[in-house]
C-alpha cells in the first residue's frame, strides 16, 4: 500500500496538531492565573447588582424557613461578596438581615446556582466578630 507523499505528510499534521489544540484549551480552563472568573473566588464588581440582591434575598428567606421564622427575617443590605465560576456560579456574599424589627447582624452566606439558575443554600452564618 502506497499513500502520495503528500496524503502522508497531511495526517502526520492532523496527528500532531489535533491533541496539542485541546491541551492547549485544558491549559487554559485549568490555569487558575490565564482566566479570572474560572476556577477561584473573585471579588463582585457591582454589589448593587440586582441579580446579587436576589441571591442574597433566596438566602435570607431560606435561613428563615430553616429557623423557623419565615418571613420576619429579612434582607437589610449586601456589604461584599465574590463568586466562582464553576459548572454553575459560587457566590458567597456577606449581608446583613435582621429580625422582626431586631437590629441587623451580619452574616456570610455560601448559595450555589447552577446554569439554570436553581438556587441552593449551602451555608449561612453570623460573622461574630465586626
Ligand atoms: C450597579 O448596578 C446597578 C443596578 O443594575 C446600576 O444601577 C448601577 O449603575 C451599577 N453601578 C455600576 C458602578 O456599574
Amino acid at each position: 500500500m502506497d499513500f502520495p507523499k503528500s496524503t502522508l505528510l497531511l495526517v502526520l499534521l492532523l496527528v500532531w496538531a489535533a491533541p496539542s489544540l485541546s491541551s492547549n484549551e485544558e491549559d487554559q480552563a485549568e490555569a487558575p492565573d490565564s482566566d479570572t472568573r474560572f476556577g477561584r473566588y473573585v471579588p463582585i464588581e457591582n454589589i448593587s447588582d440586582p441579580h446579587i440582591t436576589a441571591i442574597a434575598k433566596f438566602a435570607v428567606e431560606e435561613q428563615g424557613k430553616k429557623i423557623g421564622v419565615g418571613r420576619q427575617f429579612v434582607l437589610t443590605k449586601v456589604v461584599s461578596g465574590e463568586q466562582q465560576i464553576v459548572d454553575g456560579t459560587n457566590y458567597h456574599l456577606v449581608l446583613l438581615a435582621a429580625l422582626g424589627n431586631g437590629f441587623p447582624k451580619k452574616y456570610q452566606t455560601f448559595v450555589y446556582e447552577s446554569r439554570q439558575g436553581e438556587k441552593e443554600l449551602d451555608s449561612f452564618d453570623p460573622i461574630l466578630y465586626p
